[in-house]
């Protein structure tokens, strides 16, 4: 229980029933003059329920391993990729289109990104764009009043009115909820959040992240904590997975690896939060006070 944030389904995950199972995973990218080894044998785990994270510098290979895992940056004109990504037993890397589409629109994975207005669709009202992601199968609800629930779910008020507006008319942080929406149309097991709070204020960067907690809890939803900042993964993740320049030099439990880390990277990265960000365990303070006993709000 890192900060006293009640934690569901916070095991170590193992090979044999990890929802996400990553095994030595290479992508080698060919630029101009040069092949950068973006990620270099990476291996990684996520148990269903679990909330993890990918914490590491700018350039350290987050942002390829996870969107090479969800198949969203291959392009074998210059990606080398080696090794694999199952997800619940079958290995994304090889899916043909169809599967692959499948998987993404029916209890597969989502994923969010930093900057929310360059994936929506900026002719589109939002509501139409959750609309459009919605789930296939049997619901009692119409698709206004789901549009609506997911809204709600991302934390958004008078849903009617925010479902008509289109992106540009909204805060940063009332997008990224919107993505959250998009994200959750499918019912994922699986999120992938990449840098979700960074482009934010800081008030509004806890209330996505407490957002994203209730979430996880609510959904039994495994989440990927991708980030540069320590404080977000005391606040939410289980396991920590530390890279550097491709590779994971440490994973452990969050509690863990801030009293005790093992490899110099880590604890220079600990080092460098407290003395940047003195106030990051007071934010995961702030999310437990938050989010204690809202399980089952919203
Ligand atoms: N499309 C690309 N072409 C060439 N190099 C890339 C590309 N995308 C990422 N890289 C390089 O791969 C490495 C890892 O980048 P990235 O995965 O974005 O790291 P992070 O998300 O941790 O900041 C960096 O050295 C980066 O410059
Ligand atoms: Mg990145």
């Amino acid at each position: 229980m890192a900060n006293g944030i009640a934690r569901s389904g916070s095991r170590a995950a193992d090979g044999a029933t990890a929802l996400l199972d990553v095994r030595d995973l290479q992508v080698h990218l060919r630029t101009a003059d040069r092949v950068v080894r973006a990620v270099d044998g990476v291996d990684l785990q996520v148990a269903s329920g679990e909330c993890v994270g990918i914490v590491g510098e700018s350039g350290s290979g987050k942002s390829t391993l996870s969107r090479t895992v969800a198949r969203l940056m291959i392009n074998a004109e210059f990606a080398r990729l080696r090794g694999q990504a199952f997800f619940d037993g079958a290995d994304t890397l090889t899916l043909e289109p169809q599967a692959l589409r499948r998987l993404r629109r029916k209890a597969g994975f989502s994923m969010i990104f930093q900057d929310p207005l360059g994936y929506l669709n900026p002719t589109m009202r939002v509501g139409r764009q959750i609309r459009e992601a919605l789930s296939p199968g049997d619901h009692a609800a119409s698709e206004s009043e789901r549009v609506h629930a997911l809204l709600r779910e991302a934390g958004l008020r008078d849903v009617e009115s925010v479902a008509q507006r289109y992106p540009h008319e909204l805060s940063g942080g009332m997008r990224q909820r919107i993505m959250i929406a998009i994200a959750l149309a499918s019912e994922p097991r699986l999120l992938f959040a990449d840098e979700p709070t960074t482009a934010l204020d800081a008030t509004v960067q806890l209330q996505v992240l407490e957002t994203l907690h209730r979430l996880h809890l609510k959904r039994h939803m495994a989440m990927i904590i991708i980030t540069h900042d320590l404080g977000v993964v005391a606040a939410l993740c289980d396991r920590v997975y530390v890279m550097h320049a491709g590779k994971v030099v440490e994973t452990a439990g969050t509690l863990e690896l801030f009293d005790a880390p093992r490899s110099p990277y880590a604890a220079r990265l600990i080092e460098l939060t407290r003395h940047t960000r003195a106030d990051a365990p007071a934010r995961g303070r702030a999310l437990a006070q938050a989010t204690a006993g809202s399980g089952s709000a919203a």
